[in-house]
């Protein structure tokens, strides 16, 4: 999580949207290293994606780091061909452990190219195949490769600016419009 927070490189008063975020686990921890954050917590699993959770896990991050969290934290609800976020809103578009898990990964794509601001990064962190077709241990789903995923992106007007690898496979893309 350290090594991501550096890589998101949050300022104070951005608006960041985080599209299959749950309930938000990373990103109110996010919001306890850095003052004054605004989440859109999107999901399409209402069970995890709603205020009572995101209070609780705000309540447990306050306790361990023993400080208020001044993040502000708005669950809302997509569907799997739209995030229901507002356009042109978003300094930051985070997308974490998720994006094998869309089934429609280029239209949320496009979405995305509306909601952030024209100066706005997207940043996907993903763990990637070692080989074309590879499934996700954990949820079954395929894998994109390295290569794919930036093909996928450079279809819907983006360009991956730089890459950060971690341990374990996982890349964290950061990206831009190219539009
Ligand atoms: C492996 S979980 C990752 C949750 C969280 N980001 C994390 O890293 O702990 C993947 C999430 O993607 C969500 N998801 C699947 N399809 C989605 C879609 N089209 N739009 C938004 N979220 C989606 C799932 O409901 C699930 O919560």
């Amino acid at each position: 999580m350290q090594k991501s927070l550096s890589i998101y490189n949050f300022q104070q008063n951005e608006t960041i949207a985080s599209i299959g975020s749950s309930s938000g686990v990373w990103e109110i921890w996010f919001a306890s290293q850095v003052e004054d954050l605004t989440f859109y917590l999107q999901d399409v699993d209402v069970q995890n994606c709603n205020q009572a959770e995101i209070n609780e896990g705000v309540k447990y991050f306050e306790k361990l780091v023993g400080k208020k969290n001044t993040g502000k934290f708005i669950p809302i609800i997509g569907t799997q061909s739209a995030t229901n976020l507002p356009k042109n809103t978003f300094d930051k578009v985070l997308i974490i452990n998720s994006l094998h898990e869309f089934e429609t990964p280029k239209i949320i794509l496009h979405d995305i190219q509306k909601i952030l601001k024209s100066n706005g990064k997207l940043f996907i962190e993903e763990q990637t195949a070692k080989f074309s077709g590879e499934i996700h241990e954990g949820c079954g789903k395929q894998l994109f490769t390295e290569n794919e995923l930036i093909e996928i992106l450079a279809n819907c007007g983006f360009q991956v600016i730089e890459t950060y690898f971690k341990d374990n496979g996982v890349i964290v893309f950061k990206i831009i419009s190219s539009l």
